[in-house]
């Protein structure tokens, strides 16, 4: 595989510039999508200590949103909506962490009020924080007009977390690397809609990790299930690992299976968040109305963005 391969940011749907007359700067609102894999294969743990991927990952409708405006030092972060909550608004927030990072990288003095809606769970495997790492890299890359191309912004973006270069990318791609090389998905895909089940737990990234390699070094089978929709294999390595380390997960997925033999449920990156996928909007719908009727946790129906 290629290094990086990015389009440039001019033209991205995600962002919309407002300019209010007789107000200096422009105000910036970005959309955030979390990610999904259909497929993760892991390799084994590198001198580094990450581990080399191939994924196939996409964009989903479900998204965070984040409206940057200039002004006050550094970035002041307000969170909103459901999964406020859950989210810390302070230094270790991805947020402020990107817009750091930028600041280090361009020499600029960034100072900014970023409103973030907050919609992605927080530890639930769909790579919340990264896209609104990404969502803060592309947004303050508009408001001060940086000019970086996004190549620059996905070096940046790798210092981030390993999600990140695929969330700054935002179309569905083959990720490799530790998650910094991206080569577009060359091909159509079809229509596709994921049900997302949210078992009330947050599952450690690392910690799934560590169990994969623990569960390999005592020859234990790591192999989850695997499955094809619309032409695409779907499998997990991670699956087992974080049903290893959250063993709540393997209840939601045996209360799933009773409720309903099929599809097959896989747990979304390392976890929490367990998902379906279909190639038909009434079957996913019907679906998650049939097991949220038996389920203690909560459910949506989200469409996959094909780009
Ligand atoms: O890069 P990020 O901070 O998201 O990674 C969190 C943790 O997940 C890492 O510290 C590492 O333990 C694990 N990881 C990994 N290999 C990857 C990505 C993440 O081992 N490719």
């Amino acid at each position: 595989m290629a290094d990086a391969v990015m389009s440039p940011c001019s033209g991205d749907t995600r962002i919309a510039v407002r300019t209010t007359p007789g107000e200096p700067g422009v105000c910036v609102a970005v959309r955030a999508p979390a990610k999904l894999n259909i497929s993760l294969s892991v390799g084994l743990r590198r001198p580094d200590g990450y581990h080399s991927l191939r994924s196939l990952m996409v964009p989903l409708s479900l998204a965070d949103e984040l409206e940057i405006s200039p002004g006050g030092r550094g970035v002041e972060l307000s969170v909103q909506g459901p999964r406020a909550g859950q989210t810390p608004a302070g230094p270790e927030n991805l947020v402020v962490r990107a817009g750091e990072a930028l600041a280090r990288r361009t020499g600029r003095a960034i100072g900014v009020r970023v409103r973030l809606t907050k919609r992605i769970p927080v530890g639930g495997g769909l790579a919340g924080g990264s896209a609104d790492a990404a969502a803060t890299l592309l947004g303050l890359n508009a408001a001060f007009e940086l000019g970086l191309p996004l190549d620059e912004l996905s070096a940046v973006a790798a210092e981030l977390g390993s999600d990140v270069p695929f969330c700054l990318y935002g179309r569905p791609a083959w990720v490799e690397g530790r998650g910094e090389l991206i080569a577009p998905f060359d091909g159509r895909l079809p229509e596709l809609w994921a049900v997302l089940i949210f078992p009330p737990v947050s599952v450690s990234t690392a910690a799934v990790y560590a169990k994969l390699d623990a569960l390999r070094a005592a020859g234990e089978p790591v192999d989850g299930p695997r499955t094809r929709v619309g032409g695409l294999e779907l499998f997990n390595d991670l699956h087992k690992a974080a049903l290893a380390v959250e063993p709540s997960l393997a209840r939601v997925c045996e209360q799933v299976g009773q409720a309903s033999g099929d599809p097959t449920v896989l747990v979304a990156g390392s976890g929490a968040t367990l998902f379906a996928l279909f190639d038909k909007k009434d079957h996913a719908t019907e679906w998650e109305r049939r097991i949220g009727a038996r389920l203690k946790c909560s459910a949506m129906t989200t469409a996959v963005w094909c780009g």
